[in-house]
């Protein structure tokens, strides 16, 4: 049985979708800490009901990055987690957690990287006119959204409503994060 840590900011869907995952026996793990950095996040009650342990900070309470993130990996290796997933977790990985974990944290974006790194990368390519849309998995590196892709998946949209490509992508990212953390683990 493998350990997974997932880090979120914000609703917690894909969260949701691996602890399902994990419950139902479809993945070989289970989520042993959900870490997020906003106390407020809908994905913090989804823990508390789950029964998931949490950890929640807010980085104003730190003197720097490394001193929260510190704090995490001493709560991960204490936990000896095995695998990293970032689930819209808003915040850069920084070198204490990468030093530690690189090769072991993965994220999940919204776009067929390398297009459209970083925050609003469906209202980009929206904006841009894109056909063919997609989510992708990698690893994490000191890049931002630049890590060595594990998985991507394509899907066609020809619109111009950001909320329809986000619905679209949710259902596509649900089943991608968890196909991809069965391979990882196996
Ligand atoms: C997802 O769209 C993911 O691609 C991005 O953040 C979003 C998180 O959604 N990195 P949720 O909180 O899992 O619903």
């Amino acid at each position: 049985m493998k350990k997974l840590a997932v880090f979120a900011s914000g609703t917690g869907t894909n969260f949701e979708a691996i602890d399902d995952a994990c419950k139902s026996g479809r993945l070989q793990a289970e989520v042993a800490i959900m870490i997020c950095d906003k106390p407020r996040a809908a994905v913090v009650q989804k823990a508390l009901e789950r029964g998931i342990p949490s950890f929640v900070f807010s980085a104003k309470d730190y003197a720097c990055k490394s001193e929260y993130e510190s704090v995490i990996v001493q709560k991960l290796d204490d936990l000896g987690i095995d695998l990293v997933c970032l689930a819209g977790y808003m915040r850069i990985v920084g070198e204490t957690l990468l030093g530690v974990y690189e090769g072991r944290i993965i994220n999940i974006h919204p776009s067929l990287l390398p297009s459209f790194r970083g925050v609003g990368a469906v209202e980009q390519a929206v904006a841009f006119g894109v056909k063919v849309y997609g989510i992708t998995i990698h690893y994490v590196s000191e890049e931002l959204d630049g890590g060595k892709i594990i998985a991507q998946r394509a899907f066609e949209y020809d619109g111009n409503d950001p909320a329809e490509v986000h619905r679209l992508g949710q259902v596509i990212e649900h089943q991608l994060y968890v196909e991809t953390i069965d391979k990882l683990i196996r």
